[in-house]
């Protein structure tokens, strides 16, 4: 039977899966690794750990698995990072990583010179902070002497790619969050490379995900027991890697991933971003297709933070089992979930979190469902963005921590207003980049046919007769961050 590799060369570790035609999943395992934050805001990695990291998941592999079985090796990673080389291929610095809050400057400079409605038309969204160009930009302006010797500018994965392969190719998932990218047309911008003097045979060749984008070399063949020749598919960023992975591959389908950030994710197939920009717009995996995208900075991460301060030793389940108990709408209190500041649907890093409409009644199970209610009424927000640029979204697919909890699937349905399904799989990216390898290779005809036959829904959840009392409560939810955000910055201290 066909056997794909997927690795995902993520911020703190690198993971990599076997799997086979059915989905199984063979081996799943891979090292972690720190990054570094040599000055505040600055977040930075040295790109040869993910090549450490990739040849030790590499070598253990063609140790558990029959490695003439494998047809091809599929690469997702963290979007947005910097990694440039000079023209003998060797690393000029340290990887500037997406995480990294240095470039506001660049940022402003860049969208002025191009106008925020044309970044838009363009890429699809604003320029930010995480984003590549204004990187790259930071570097010529701050590092003259190394931007001179620049060749290459790769992301993560597609410099694990280079490495594995002598190809610079990335994908259109990837490329999309660089900034670069004319995302509606899936190829570089000549309007964006120009303002950011980046000329195009610094770029990598790009390719739908699907495709095969290289071969494994000889040397490294050799080095970790795997064929030469094997191809290497173009692959995804994590996000669109991870959809393919739980099985988000038509239009009307959304993955939700309720993760320490949450994430909506939607499959579309047109390209219409939002003219505000405060979803992400990128290139779909699946070929043809874009997605749009809403991240909530503090999603579990909020529960978490009540069951470690308020919960006094009490599991997630048993504050669950509290929360279930108490009536929707929590008698008229709320949550905001803004105890990191927020991304979707306000850009605010100075935002914070809080409960409002308390009263002597209210239990610490009332306190525990606002919380998940606050969350997924956030969430909902997002969705209904995606609504409003008449994007389908009747069937949403749980992913994370949070999809073990029946009353925060009920919520999702209830507040949703949509069926809420879980899936079998549960390894992300990797296994996505394992999948897009698997029609890559020929194994299936196309991602909708690989993703049926690997991929099996295990749950369902529909909404109840209370989804209607989370109407008054959206209402109410949305009219708190205007009546606070002049306050908020008193509250930083
Ligand atoms: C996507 C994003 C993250 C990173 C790191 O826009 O910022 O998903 O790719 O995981």
């Amino acid at each position: 039977m066909p056997l794909t590799i997927g690795i995902d060369i993520g911020t703190s570790s690198t993971k990599a899966v076997v799997v086979d035609e059915k989905g199984s999943v063979l081996f799943a395992g891979g090292p972690t690794y720190d990054f570094d934050t040599p000055q505040p805001l600055w977040a930075e990695n040295d790109p040869q750990k993910w090549w450490d990291a990739t040849l030790e998941c590499l070598k253990t592999i063609s140790e558990v698995v029959d490695s003439g079985d494998v047809v091809g090796i599929g690469l997702t990673g963290q979007m947005h990072g910097l990694v440039l080389l000079d023209e003998n291929g060797d690393v000029l610095r340290p990887c500037i990583q997406w995480n990294d809050q240095r470039t506001a400057a660049q940022c402003d400079s860049i969208t002025n010179e191009v106008g925020f409605d044309e970044v838009i038309r363009i890429t699809g969204n604003p320029i930010l902070t995480g984003f590549t160009a204004p990187k790259i930009r930071w570097v010529q302006e701050n590092e003259p002497e190394i931007w001179a010797k620049v060749a290459k500018i790769l992301l993560p994965k597609d410099y694990i790619r280079y490495k594995l392969s002598g190809e610079f190719a990335t994908d259109v998932s990837d490329a999309s969050g660089m900034s670069l990218l004319d995302v509606g047309q899936r190829k570089w911008s000549s309007v964006m490379t120009e303002v950011c003097k980046v000329s195009e045979d610094m770029l990598a060749k790009v390719y739908e995900s699907q495709e095969v984008s290289a071969k494994l070399g000889i040397e490294v063949a050799t080095e970790v027991g795997l064929p030469a020749g094997l191809p290497i598919i173009a692959g995804a960023g994590d996000q669109a890697a991870g959809a393919i992975g739980s099985g988000v591959v038509n239009e009307g389908t959304v993955a939700c991933s309720l993760g320490t950030s949450g994430v909506v994710f939607a499959q579309a197939n047109q390209f219409a971003p939002e003219p505000e920009g405060r979803l992400h717009a990128f290139c779909a995996a699946v070929p043809g297709t874009w997605h749009y995208m809403g991240v909530q900075l503090s999603c579990a991460g909020s529960n978490q933070w009540f069951t470690d301060e308020l919960g006094a030793g009490v599991s997630f389940r048993e504050l669950d089992d509290e929360a279930a108990k108490v009536a929707p709408g929590c008698e008229g209190l709320l949550f905001h979930p803004y105890l990191t500041g927020e991304r979707m649907p306000h850009a605010d890093p100075l935002a914070r979190g809080s409960f409002i409409g308390l009263t002597l009644r209210h239990t610490r199970g009332h306190l525990a469902r606002a919380v998940l209610e606050g969350v997924t009424l956030g969430l909902r927000e997002g969705l209904d963005m995606m609504r409003d640029l008449g994007i389908a979204t009747q069937k949403v697919i749980v992913t994370g921590g949070g999809a073990n909890s029946p009353l925060w699937k009920k919520l999702l349905a209830d507040i949703f207003k949509s069926e809420i399904v879980t899936v079998n799989a549960s390894e992300g990216g990797a296994f996505g980049s394992a999948i897009l390898a698997m029609v890559g290779a020929g194994a299936y005809p196309d991602l909708q046919t690989a993703c049926s036959e690997m991929i099996k829904e295990t749950g369902k959840t529909i909404p109840s007769d209370d989804a209607a009392i989370y109407d008054q409560a959206l209402e109410t939810y949305r009219k708190i961050y205007p009546a606070l955000k002049e306050i908020y910055p008193e509250l930083c201290t």
